[in-house]
């Protein structure tokens, strides 16, 4: 347990030996579960732990007071690291009301799947009296990064409950910004975490900021690592935040085109393609990647970044092959939704890799050119002809 100021306590877990979060972050600083009691006449619990945690982290809240003395259990967030101890909670505390968003009350019902569940669902700038002039404001902070996230505000002791947003997934013993013994570690998890969490969310996240930059505040009570402060990290957090969620603007097109070819029948389609484009935009990049001899998170990048692409696979055992669809399943689907993309492959007999793709982009709601393009092995004379034609039909497209 953790004094944060007057009436508010963290008293939350650390879990300094997790390595993955959520199946795919890796969480090499670990992190830590925070949660926050506010102690004015009423008590008021500001999010739960991860289930596995439950006796740590009962023992850290009494060592405030007794559970069954907490009146409220506010969830800015439903997601388990933050709800997974609230069913064993709630047994040991009567009287406590659950308070969260609308759309957190629907989620509540069936992550807990309590026949009698009831919560109290407040609205964005509603408030909360906890007695003793302690009151709470929530904040609405949709797709922060579900669409049930909010924010808690204490004004009177300028605390503001932020929860996933400038968290990190970064774990020490003194979890305060100022007492950071590694903080270039934390660094790299603040950012790996940003753009794990809210990259999808970039306008989202200026939204969220917009909500928050005017508010007098001491302590932003994280939900994963350190407390910030303004004589601490907060200022370059909020400046970091800012500048990671502004949005991409490229002088030139950029058109990248990712591909596999074994036998280069593929490869040679996408050179005519690129050939095609670059007839309708000379001024547009369009860089050839085989996606075997680039590094993936690279990839991911330049696609993230685009204005259209192109994918290419060869069908190889009925299928487009791994590389494609490990540079697929990294596609961040809100950013990229109804981004043009044209999709082709050379094939033997079956030719399921260029439907197959188009059926998973089609899925992540990006704009398919067409029906794509498939070329029987060896491309002749014709095939390259209308590579060439398609190339510039995808880019007259993307002209208007
Ligand atoms: C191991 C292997 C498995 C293949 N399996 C299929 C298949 O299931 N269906 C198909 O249409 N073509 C299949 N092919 C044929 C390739 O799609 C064809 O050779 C194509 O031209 C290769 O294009 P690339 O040079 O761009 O790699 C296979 C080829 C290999 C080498
Ligand atoms: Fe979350
Ligand atoms: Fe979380």
């Amino acid at each position: 347990m953790i004094k944060i100021s007057d009436s508010v306590y963290s008293v939350g877990v650390l879990n300094p030996n997790l390595r993955v979060f959520d199946i795919v972050m890796r969480t090499d600083f670990g992190t830590s579960y925070n949660s926050y009691l506010v102690c004015g006449e009423k008590k008021a619990l500001i999010e739960t732990c991860h289930d596995t945690f439950f006796e740590a982290y009962l023992e850290n809240i009494r060592e405030v007071c007794d559970p069954a003395e907490i009146d409220y259990i506010i969830l800015n967030h439903t997601e388990p690291d933050h709800s997974g101890a609230l069913y064993r909670l709630l047994e040991l505390c009567p009287k406590a009301e659950i308070v969260c968003s609308q759309a957190a009350s629907i989620y509540l019902k069936n992550i807990t799947n309590a026949k009698d569940f009831q919560a109290k669902v407040v609205r964005d700038n509603d408030t909360l009296d906890l007695g003793g002039g302690r009151e709470l404001r929530f904040i609405n902070a949709p797709f922060l990064h579900w669409p049930d996230s909010m924010f808690t505000y204490l004004p009177d002791e300028r605390v503001l409950f932020s929860c996933d947003f400038f968290g990190s997934h970064y774990c020490e013993p003194r979890m305060i910004d100022v007492h950071i013994t590694y903080p270039a570690k934390y660094q790299v998890a603040l950012k790996g975490y940003f753009d794990a969490i809210f990259g999808p969310f970039r306008p989202y996240v200026l939204k969220g900021i917009e909500k928050i930059k005017d508010l007098p505040i001491d302590y932003v009570c994280t939900s994963h690592g350190p407390v910030l402060t303004p004589g601490g990290l907060f200022p370059q957090v909020l400046a970091q935040y800012t500048e990671w969620a502004q949005p991409v603007k490229n002088d030139k097109p950029q058109i990248p085109i990712f591909y596999c070819s074994a036998y280069e029948n593929t490869q040679r389609v996408a050179e005519k393609l690129r050939e095609g484009v670059l007839a309708v935009l000379p001024e547009a990049e369009v860089p050839l990647y085989n996606i075997i001899d680039h590094d993936m998170g690279l990839l991911q990048e330049k696609l993230g970044c685009s204005d259209a692409f192109m994918v290419g696979s060869p069908t190889i055992n009925r299928d487009a092959v791994p590389p494609i669809w490990e540079l697929l399943s990294h596609v961040d689907a809100i950013n990229n939704q109804k981004k043009p993309v044209l999709v082709f492959g050379s094939f033997g007999w079956s030719g399921e890799a260029v439907p197959a793709i188009i059926s998973r982009l089609s899925l992540l709601k990006l704009a398919v050119f067409g029906e794509g393009f498939k070329v029987n092995f060896v491309p002749d004379e014709q095939d390259l002809e209308k590579a060439v034609a398609l190339g510039r039909e995808f880019a007259e497209s993307l002209k208007k």
